[in-house]
C-alpha cells in the first residue's frame, strides 16, 4: 500500500487525438484501442464527439457496451443538442461522463463565438445544469483557458461548479502557456474558485511549443489531480500531451512528484504500437519512451556501460514500459564488447585475438554502411575464420535460437524486433564484408 496522491489518466486518444492529421480511426479501430486502453488501465476513456458525426455516435455508443470499467466520456458543446446527443450515446455505458466545453477568452468570444462574458457565463451555467440533470458526472472546460482573463475564467469556473460540474478541466487549447505559469494558474483556480475543494482539476495540454507534458507535470506539482492526455501524444496540429511520457515521469521520478497512477506500464509500449500500426502514422524513432531509438545505444562507451550495468544509461528499463529488451544498435560506434556480445547471441564466442581481427573489420564495414545487421555479422564472421584459416579453431560455435533463425534465414520474429529494423542501410541483400581497405585506427580500443 502506498501513501502517493493519485492522478487520474484521462485518455483523449479516440476524441482529441483523432483530430490530428492522419489519425482518424473506423469504429472497428476505435474498439481495439479502446479495449487496449482499458488493458493499459486509463482511468477515462473519452470515446469521441457523438455531434460531430453519425460514426462518432455509434462509436461512443459501441465502446460504451463493451467497455465497462472505465468511465466513459462524451464531448458536447455547451448547448442543448450536443448535450443530449452525447447523452444518447453513452446510454449503455457503466460509467457515463458529459464533458461540455465553451470557450471563455475574449479572442474566442469576440471572434469566433461572437458574444459577450456574460453571454458566456450565463451559457456555461445552463449547459452544466442541463448536462447535471443528465448524468451525475459532468466536467467542464473552459476552451482556451490559458489566455482567458484570470478573473473571468474564475467567474465562470464559480458557475459551472455551482451547477453542478464535478471535473473541472484547464486546457491550454493553444500551447502556448509555460510551466510555471500553468501552475500560478492552477494555483490560482484552487484558492478562488467557490467550491473547489468537492472537484477534480484537469489539466489539458498543446504540445505547439513542445510544453505539452512539462505544463502537465507542472499542474499536477499545483494540484491538479487529473490530466488528459493521448498515447504517442497524438493531437490537433501538435499534439496533446503524451501519456507515456507523464506515466513515466512520475514514475522515475517519485522523489519529485509523489503520485501515482493505475496505468499498467508493462502495456505502455503495445498501446503506442496498435495506435501506429490502426492510423499507419509511425512513431518518430527518438520519441521519449516509444520510441524505436528510446533504449538504443550506438556509441561504444554507452553500449559498455549499459552491458555492465543498465543503470549506467538508462534511467528505466526497457521491460517496465513493455519494450522487449534494450537495443544495442551495432553501428560504427559501437564497441568491441557490444560486438561480442551480439556475436555470442548469434552463437559465436571469440578468444581475444580472434575479436581483435573481427572487430577491425567490423569497424571498416560500419564505417560505409549505416547499421551492421547480424547476416551482415555472419557474413563477416565467415570472411574472417574460414575454416581452414587456423588449426586451432579461434571461434567456438554455439547454439543459440537466435543463430539458428539467422542462419537458416527464417522469417520467424526476430528475439528482440527493435534491435535491427530492417531495410535501415537500404541494403535487403548481403553486403560485401571483405573488401579490404587500408588499415583504419581502431579508436575504440579497449571501450
Ligand atoms: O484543447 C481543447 O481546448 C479541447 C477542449 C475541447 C477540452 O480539446
Ligand atoms: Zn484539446
Amino acid at each position: 500500500m502506498t501513501d502517493r496522491v493519485r492522478i487520474t489518466v484521462f485518455d483523449t486518444s479516440l476524441r482529441d487525438g483523432e483530430q490530428s492529421p492522419g489519425c482518424s480511426m473506423n469504429q472497428q479501430e476505435k474498439l481495439r484501442l479502446a479495449h487496449q486502453l482499458d488493458r493499459l488501465g486509463v482511468d477515462v476513456i473519452e470515446a469521441g464527439f457523438p455531434i460531430a458525426s453519425e460514426g462518432d455516435f455509434e462509436a461512443v455508443r459501441a465502446i460504451s457496451a463493451v467497455v465497462r470499467r472505465p468511465i466513459i466520456a462524451a464531448l458536447s458543446r455547451a448547448c442543448r443538442p450536443d448535450i443530449e446527443r452525447a447523452w444518447q450515446a453513452l446510454q449503455g455505458a457503466a460509467r457515463p461522463r458529459i464533458h461540455v466545453f465553451l470557450a471563455t477568452s475574449d479572442i474566442h468570444l469576440q471572434y469566433k463565438l461572437r458574444m459577450t462574458r456574460d453571454e458566456c457565463l450565463a451559457q456555461a451555467r445552463d449547459a452544466v445544469r442541463l448536462a447535471k440533470s443528465l448524468c451525475d458526472d459532468v466536467e467542464f472546460s473552459p476552451e482556451d483557458a490559458t489566455r482567458t482573463e484570470p478573473d473571468f475564467l474564475c467567474r465562470v469556473l464559480d458557475a459551472v461548479v455551482e451547477a453542478g460540474a464535478t471535473t473541472l478541466n484547464i486546457p491550454d487549447t493553444v500551447g502556448y502557456t509555460m510551466p510555471t505559469e500553468f501552475g500560478d494558474l492552477i494555483a490560482t483556480i484552487r484558492r478562488r474558485v467557490k467550491g473547489i475543494e468537492k472537484v477534480t482539476i484537469s489539466a489539458h495540454c498543446h504540445n505547439d511549443l513542445g510544453l505539452a507534458v512539462a505544463n502537465t507535470l507542472a499542474a499536477i506539482a499545483a494540484g491538479a489531480r487529473q490530466v488528459e492526455c493521448t498515447i504517442n501524444g497524438i493531437g490537433e496540429r501538435a499534439g496533446n500531451a503524451s501519456l507515456e511520457e507523464i506515466v513515466m515521469a512520475m514514475r522515475v521520478r517519485p522523489d519529485r512528484y509523489p503520485y501515482e497512477t493505475s496505468v499498467v506500464g508493462e502495456h505502455l509500449f503495445g498501446a503506442s504500437q496498435l495506435l501506429s500500426e490502426i492510423t499507419g502514422v509511425p512513431v518518430q524513432p527518438n520519441k521519449a519512451i516509444t520510441g524505436r531509438n528510446a533504449f538504443a545505444h550506438e556509441a561504444g562507451i554507452h553500449q559498455d556501460g549499459v552491458l555492465k550495468n543498465p543503470l549506467t544509461y538508462e534511467i528505466m528499463t526497457p521491460q517496465s514500459v513493455g519494450v522487449p529488451d534494450s537495443t544495442l544498435v551495432l553501428g560504427k560506434h559501437s564497441g568491441r564488447h557490444a560486438l561480442a556480445m551480439r556475436c555470442e547471441q548469434l552463437g559465436y564466442q571469440f578468444n581475444r585475438r580472434a575479436l581483435d581481427d573481427i572487430y577491425r573489420r567490423f569497424v571498416r564495414l560500419a564505417d560505409r554502411i549505416k547499421h551492421v545487421e547480424d547476416h551482415h555479422l555472419l557474413e563477416l564472421i565467415r570472411e574472417t575464420h574460414k575454416p581452414a584459416a587456423s588449426a586451432t579453431p579461434l571461434i567456438e560455435r554455439i547454439p543459440t535460437a537466435l543463430a539458428a533463425a539467422a542462419s537458416t534465414g527464417s522469417h520467424e520474429p526476430p528475439v528482440r524486433p527493435l534491435v535491427f529494423p530492417t531495410a535501415e542501410n537500404g541494403a535487403g541483400g548481403p553486403v560485401s564484408v571483405s573488401a579490404d581497405h587500408h588499415e583504419q585506427e581502431d579508436y575504440l580500443w579497449g571501450v
